[in-house]
């Protein structure tokens, strides 16, 4: 599969819905009835197979396993930075457009209990992926029936009813972390007649029992990959890992694994999934770790912040080279006016660089013991002299007690 065949997921970015149904057209037309799933849902599988990332060999079960079965009564929807609840019983018709959306649907914030008064939530904790991305995901997984397969990442437990759908209820198990989605996605895979294992716990542990696997599907990202869904799968089998730095959440692996149960990938796509939930780190708060700013060190740089941070194939590499560094992108009162921020929690480093429409001069800020655009721009600097190796040039090697990145091939070792 290359690269166009998955395509990026990000958990903040939701798309357009579909056309001719969006919010309050209905009522407008004075279409007061209920949007109907089945149709919604043919549409939605329509599209997909028409953008090539539902293959023929997934379609049936598609087309088996209605979303919106799947998904709670309450999804939560971004306002800004805010995420509010959307409740089925005050408007059915918008619920069942987010659930036949090629778009995420949230499904829990903040560890099921909203940070912000008034029902707010400031964190995705679970979602249903995008129907194009679950699709092109399980077209990656390159799996035949019979096969035996782990889900790391219930969430709904849609997903996991395809994989039964497809490989039949005793090759699938799928572990999730948060024992009240957990309970859910067991009993809605039970009531729809899917009698799949559903193990609440670590998934980063896998599942031993149900081990040997054919195939592991993480729909979660991992920075460190788990030993353990190497050494549980079959030699010859495959892991197909959401791959993240701090500074890049973006790269699909699918590994190999070999007898002595190391683990070998390349990067076949892009998508962006949250982390396992022990590996979240310290996302970057600027009204926390943004400190000093009158102290700051001030420089020009002529690298445009766009050069170094906004195409995938660029920031892929400045998070190989520059660890423990988060990006903020920060919008300014005018269009084209932002600042970009590249902070590091764990030492209290930032830095920033502001984006004025028409520049070709930037003004750099940098304060702490990092100097975080000036390591920004090396590592800008050592992938073009690398001749700008695109994503799927990078590969990823777990062994039972190290994890290293490579260029073509596993001799060509980058070191962070
Ligand atoms: C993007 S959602 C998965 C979507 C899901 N496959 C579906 O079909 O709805 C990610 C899920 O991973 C779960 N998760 C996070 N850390 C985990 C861990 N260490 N082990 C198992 N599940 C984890 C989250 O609670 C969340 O429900």
């Amino acid at each position: 599969m290359d690269l166009a065949g998955v395509r990026v997921m990000t958990q903040h970015k939701c798309g357009e819905g579909w056309k001719g149904l969006g919010d309050g057209q209905a009522r407008e037309e004075g279409q007061l009835e209920v949007a109907d799933p089945a149709e919604l849902s043919a549409r939605l599988i329509k599209a997909l197979s028409e953008s090539g990332d539902l293959t023929a060999e997934w379609r049936p079960a598609f087309e088996a396993v209605p979303r919106h079965r799947f998904i709670p009564d309450t999804v939560w929807t971004q306002q800004g930075k805010r995420l509010v609840p959307l409740d089925r019983v005050d408007d059915e018709s918008r619920w069942l457009e987010r659930c036949y959306a090629n778009d995420p649907v949230i499904t829990q914030v903040d560890d099921g209990v909203p940070g912000e008064p008034g029902r707010v939530g400031r964190q995705i904790t679970s979602s249903a992926s995008r129907p194009d991305v679950v699709a092109s995901m399980l077209a990656a997984l390159d799996v035949e029936p019979g096969m035996n397969v782990l889900e790391i990442g219930t969430g709904t437990g849609w997903n996991a009813a395809l994989l039964a759908e497809r490989l039949g209820n005793d090759n699938v198990t799928s572990v999730e972390v948060d024992p009240e989605i957990a309970d859910r996605a067991r009993r809605v895979l039970r009531e729809m007649g899917y009698e799949i294992t559903v193990v609440t716990g670590d998934g980063a542990l896998g599942h031993p029992e149900s081990a040997p696997f054919d195939r592991v599907i993480a729909t979660v990202a991992a920075d460190r990959v788990p030993q353990a869904w190497a050494a549980q799968t079959r030699p010859g089998g495959r892991v197909l890992v959401p791959w993240t730095t701090d500074f890049h959440n973006g790269a699909l692996v699918s590994f190999a694994v070999s007898e002595d149960g190391t683990m070998r990938g390349r990067i076949v796509g892009n998508v962006a999934f949250m982390l396992l939930r022990d590996q979240r780190g310290r996302g970057a708060s600027l009204a926390r770790d943004v400190r000093d700013i009158a102290g700051a060190r001030q420089s020009f740089t002529r690298t445009h912040p766009y050069t170094v941070l906004g195409e995938y194939d660029v920031s892929l590499a400045i998070g190989l080279r520059v660890p423990r560094c988060n990006l903020v992108v920060q919008d300014g009162d005018e269009d084209g006016v932002y600042t970009v921020w590249l902070v590091d929690p764990w030492s209290g480093s930032w830095a920033s660089l502001e984006h004025q429409p028409g520049a070709e001069k930037f003004a750099v800020r940098e304060s702490g013991e990092r100097n975080l655009w000036q390591e920004a721009e090396a590592a800008y600097r050592w992938w073009d002299g690398l001749g700008r190796p695109t994503a799927d040039r990078w590969g990823l090697t777990v062994t039972p007690d190290d994890q290293y990145v490579w260029l073509d091939t596993e001799g060509h070792r980058i070191d962070g």
